[in-house]
Protein backbone atom coordinates (compact mmCIF):
# COMPACT_ATOMS: atom_id res chain seq x y z
CA UNK A 1 0.00 0.00 0.00
CA UNK A 2 1.20 3.79 -0.91
CA UNK A 3 2.16 5.87 1.77
CA UNK A 4 0.47 9.24 2.58
CA UNK A 5 1.89 12.80 2.03
CA UNK A 6 1.26 15.60 4.53
CA UNK A 7 2.05 19.09 3.61
CA UNK A 8 1.97 22.02 6.16
CA UNK A 9 1.68 25.66 4.48
CA UNK A 10 1.28 28.67 6.68
CA UNK A 11 3.35 32.35 6.66
CA UNK A 12 6.14 33.62 8.73
CA UNK A 13 6.06 32.27 12.47
CA UNK A 14 3.24 30.13 12.31
CA UNK A 15 4.63 27.55 14.12
CA UNK A 16 5.10 24.57 11.16
CA UNK A 17 8.49 23.36 12.38
CA UNK A 18 7.03 22.69 15.90
CA UNK A 19 4.18 20.87 14.82
CA UNK A 20 5.98 19.01 12.28
CA UNK A 21 8.21 17.40 14.96
CA UNK A 22 5.06 16.47 17.14
CA UNK A 23 2.80 14.84 13.95
CA UNK A 24 6.41 12.69 13.60
CA UNK A 25 6.76 11.74 16.69
CA UNK A 26 2.80 10.91 16.84
CA UNK A 27 3.01 8.93 14.20
CA UNK A 28 6.37 7.48 14.96
CA UNK A 29 4.74 6.06 17.96
CA UNK A 30 2.04 4.51 15.78
CA UNK A 31 5.11 2.66 14.22
CA UNK A 32 4.69 4.35 10.73
CA UNK A 33 7.52 4.65 8.71
CA UNK A 34 7.99 8.35 8.34
CA UNK A 35 10.12 10.62 6.71
CA UNK A 36 10.03 14.56 6.90
CA UNK A 37 11.26 17.09 4.68
CA UNK A 38 11.16 20.61 3.76
CA UNK A 39 11.21 23.31 0.16
CA UNK A 40 12.83 24.34 -1.04
CA UNK A 41 15.56 22.13 -0.16
CA UNK A 42 15.56 18.38 0.96
CA UNK A 43 17.90 16.66 -1.65
CA UNK A 44 21.32 17.82 -1.73
CA UNK A 45 20.82 20.05 -5.12
CA UNK A 46 17.80 21.46 -3.53
CA UNK A 47 19.54 22.89 -0.68
CA UNK A 48 22.00 24.08 -3.27
CA UNK A 49 19.21 26.26 -4.50
CA UNK A 50 17.85 26.95 -1.33
CA UNK A 51 21.16 29.29 -0.71
CA UNK A 52 20.37 30.83 -4.09
CA UNK A 53 16.99 31.39 -3.12
CA UNK A 54 16.95 32.51 0.49
CA UNK A 55 19.79 34.86 0.63
CA UNK A 56 20.50 37.72 -0.70
CA UNK A 57 18.43 41.19 -1.65
CA UNK A 58 14.94 40.96 -1.60
CA UNK A 59 14.88 41.73 -5.34
CA UNK A 60 17.66 39.65 -5.78
CA UNK A 61 14.85 36.95 -8.46
CA UNK A 62 12.74 38.32 -11.22
CA UNK A 63 9.49 36.06 -9.95
CA UNK A 64 8.93 33.77 -13.00
CA UNK A 65 13.00 32.76 -12.10
CA UNK A 66 12.23 32.38 -8.78
CA UNK A 67 9.40 29.62 -9.20
CA UNK A 68 11.44 27.84 -11.68
CA UNK A 69 13.93 27.28 -9.44
CA UNK A 70 11.52 26.16 -6.95
CA UNK A 71 10.21 23.92 -9.24
CA UNK A 72 14.07 22.82 -10.39
CA UNK A 73 14.14 21.82 -6.39
CA UNK A 74 10.63 20.13 -6.08
CA UNK A 75 11.38 18.42 -8.85
CA UNK A 76 14.82 16.23 -6.91
CA UNK A 77 12.44 16.52 -4.42
CA UNK A 78 9.57 14.52 -5.71
CA UNK A 79 11.79 11.81 -8.07
CA UNK A 80 14.65 11.30 -5.33
CA UNK A 81 12.66 11.51 -2.23
CA UNK A 82 8.93 11.63 -2.04
CA UNK A 83 8.05 8.80 -4.77
CA UNK A 84 9.98 5.85 -3.48
CA UNK A 85 9.09 6.91 -0.16
CA UNK A 86 5.42 6.76 -1.10
CA UNK A 87 6.08 3.65 -3.22
CA UNK A 88 7.21 2.05 -0.80
CA UNK A 89 4.42 2.52 1.64
CA UNK A 90 6.60 5.22 3.77
CA UNK A 91 4.54 8.71 4.58
CA UNK A 92 6.19 12.04 4.24
CA UNK A 93 5.59 14.88 5.99
CA UNK A 94 7.23 18.33 3.80
CA UNK A 95 7.40 21.83 5.45
CA UNK A 96 5.87 23.64 2.65
CA UNK A 97 5.12 22.50 -1.31
CA UNK A 98 4.01 23.80 -4.56
CA UNK A 99 0.84 25.26 -2.53
CA UNK A 100 3.47 27.90 -1.59
CA UNK A 101 4.65 28.45 -5.00
CA UNK A 102 0.84 29.43 -5.91
CA UNK A 103 0.30 31.45 -3.03
CA UNK A 104 3.71 33.22 -3.05
CA UNK A 105 4.61 33.38 -6.19
CA UNK A 106 1.60 33.71 -8.51
CA UNK A 107 -0.85 35.53 -5.66
CA UNK A 108 2.19 37.61 -4.42
CA UNK A 109 4.40 37.26 -7.15
CA UNK A 110 2.28 37.59 -10.57
CA UNK A 111 3.31 34.64 -12.13
CA UNK A 112 -0.02 32.81 -13.79
CA UNK A 113 -1.52 30.52 -11.77
CA UNK A 114 -2.35 28.79 -14.06
CA UNK A 115 0.99 28.40 -15.32
CA UNK A 116 2.16 26.93 -12.20
CA UNK A 117 -0.41 24.59 -11.77
CA UNK A 118 0.87 23.38 -15.44
CA UNK A 119 4.58 23.13 -14.31
CA UNK A 120 3.47 21.04 -11.40
CA UNK A 121 1.44 18.75 -13.32
CA UNK A 122 4.70 18.56 -15.60
CA UNK A 123 7.43 17.89 -13.22
CA UNK A 124 4.81 15.95 -10.39
CA UNK A 125 5.14 12.14 -11.27
CA UNK A 126 1.54 12.10 -10.30
CA UNK A 127 2.58 13.22 -7.15
CA UNK A 128 -0.13 15.28 -5.04
CA UNK A 129 -0.83 15.47 -1.19
CA UNK A 130 -3.19 13.36 0.29
CA UNK A 131 -4.16 16.24 3.40
CA UNK A 132 -2.79 19.86 3.58
CA UNK A 133 -2.53 21.40 6.69
CA UNK A 134 -2.49 25.74 6.53
CA UNK A 135 -1.41 27.19 9.56
CA UNK A 136 -3.18 30.86 9.63
CA UNK A 137 -2.13 33.75 11.25
CA UNK A 138 -2.36 37.18 10.72
CA UNK A 139 0.77 39.00 9.62
CA UNK A 140 1.55 41.33 12.15
CA UNK A 141 1.86 38.39 14.81
CA UNK A 142 3.39 35.89 12.71
CA UNK A 143 6.35 38.73 11.76
CA UNK A 144 6.36 39.40 15.52
CA UNK A 145 7.10 35.82 16.56
CA UNK A 146 9.76 35.23 13.52
CA UNK A 147 11.88 38.81 14.22
CA UNK A 148 13.29 36.63 16.70
CA UNK A 149 15.03 34.41 14.16
CA UNK A 150 15.34 37.77 11.90
CA UNK A 151 17.36 39.36 14.61
CA UNK A 152 19.85 35.94 15.11
CA UNK A 153 22.98 37.18 13.18
CA UNK A 154 23.85 33.60 12.04
CA UNK A 155 20.44 33.25 10.39
CA UNK A 156 20.88 34.84 6.84
CA UNK A 157 18.00 33.09 4.89
CA UNK A 158 15.59 35.78 5.17
CA UNK A 159 15.27 36.98 1.44
CA UNK A 160 11.20 36.34 2.16
CA UNK A 161 10.73 37.33 6.01
CA UNK A 162 12.48 40.95 4.53
CA UNK A 163 9.49 41.70 2.14
CA UNK A 164 6.31 44.05 3.44
CA UNK A 165 3.58 43.54 5.47
CA UNK A 166 1.34 44.15 2.65
CA UNK A 167 3.33 41.29 1.20
CA UNK A 168 2.51 39.04 3.91
CA UNK A 169 -1.09 40.04 3.79
CA UNK A 170 -1.18 38.63 0.29
CA UNK A 171 0.27 35.42 1.17
CA UNK A 172 -2.39 35.01 3.80
CA UNK A 173 -5.10 35.69 1.58
CA UNK A 174 -3.78 33.62 -0.87
CA UNK A 175 -3.57 30.80 1.35
CA UNK A 176 -7.02 30.96 2.65
CA UNK A 177 -8.31 31.15 -1.13
CA UNK A 178 -6.89 28.02 -2.54
CA UNK A 179 -8.45 26.41 1.04
CA UNK A 180 -11.41 27.28 -0.37
CA UNK A 181 -11.13 26.29 -3.50
CA UNK A 182 -10.06 22.84 -3.02
CA UNK A 183 -11.95 22.00 0.53
CA UNK A 184 -11.22 18.04 0.10
CA UNK A 185 -7.38 18.73 0.85
CA UNK A 186 -7.36 21.76 2.59
CA UNK A 187 -7.66 21.71 6.05
CA UNK A 188 -6.94 25.49 7.53
CA UNK A 189 -5.95 25.78 11.56
CA UNK A 190 -6.00 28.94 13.49
CA UNK A 191 -1.90 29.33 14.21
CA UNK A 192 -3.01 31.65 17.32
CA UNK A 193 -4.70 28.77 18.97
CA UNK A 194 -2.49 26.71 21.88
CA UNK A 195 -0.01 24.32 20.13
CA UNK A 196 -2.45 21.51 21.96
CA UNK A 197 -5.27 22.49 20.14
CA UNK A 198 -3.75 22.84 16.71
CA UNK A 199 -2.45 19.41 17.14
CA UNK A 200 -5.64 17.86 17.81
CA UNK A 201 -7.29 19.15 15.23
CA UNK A 202 -4.77 18.02 12.55
CA UNK A 203 -4.84 14.58 13.86
CA UNK A 204 -8.47 14.47 13.47
CA UNK A 205 -8.19 14.48 10.10
CA UNK A 206 -5.28 12.23 10.17
CA UNK A 207 -6.48 9.46 12.45
CA UNK A 208 -8.97 7.56 10.17
CA UNK A 209 -5.87 7.23 8.13
CA UNK A 210 -3.82 5.22 10.71
CA UNK A 211 -6.75 2.73 11.20
CA UNK A 212 -6.51 1.87 7.30
CA UNK A 213 -2.63 1.88 7.21
P1 LIG B 1 11.88 29.00 5.41
O1 LIG B 1 13.13 29.41 6.12
O2 LIG B 1 11.56 27.58 5.27
O3 LIG B 1 10.71 29.81 6.03
P2 LIG B 1 9.45 29.34 6.80
O4 LIG B 1 9.94 28.96 8.15
O5 LIG B 1 8.59 30.53 6.79
O6 LIG B 1 8.89 28.18 6.01
O7 LIG B 1 11.94 29.70 4.00
C1 LIG B 1 11.11 29.40 3.01
C2 LIG B 1 10.77 30.67 2.31
O8 LIG B 1 10.63 30.39 0.92
C3 LIG B 1 9.46 31.21 2.79
O9 LIG B 1 9.57 32.59 3.09
C4 LIG B 1 8.53 31.06 1.62
C5 LIG B 1 9.43 30.90 0.43
N1 LIG B 1 8.87 29.97 -0.60
C6 LIG B 1 8.33 30.49 -1.74
O10 LIG B 1 8.30 31.70 -1.93
N2 LIG B 1 7.79 29.64 -2.66
C7 LIG B 1 7.80 28.28 -2.50
O11 LIG B 1 7.31 27.53 -3.36
C8 LIG B 1 8.40 27.75 -1.30
C9 LIG B 1 8.45 26.27 -1.09
C10 LIG B 1 8.92 28.63 -0.37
Amino acid sequence: MKGRFITIEGGEGSGKTTLIQKLKASLESNRIDIITTREPGGTEQGEQIRQLLLKGPTIRWDALSEALLLFASRRQLIINLIKPALDAGKWVICDRFFDSTVVYQGYAGGISIPLIRQIYAAISEGVMPDATFILDIDPVIGLARASKRLTDESNDEIRFENKSLEYHQKIRDGFLKIAEEEPNRFNVISAELMPEEIFLRLMRVIEPWLKTK
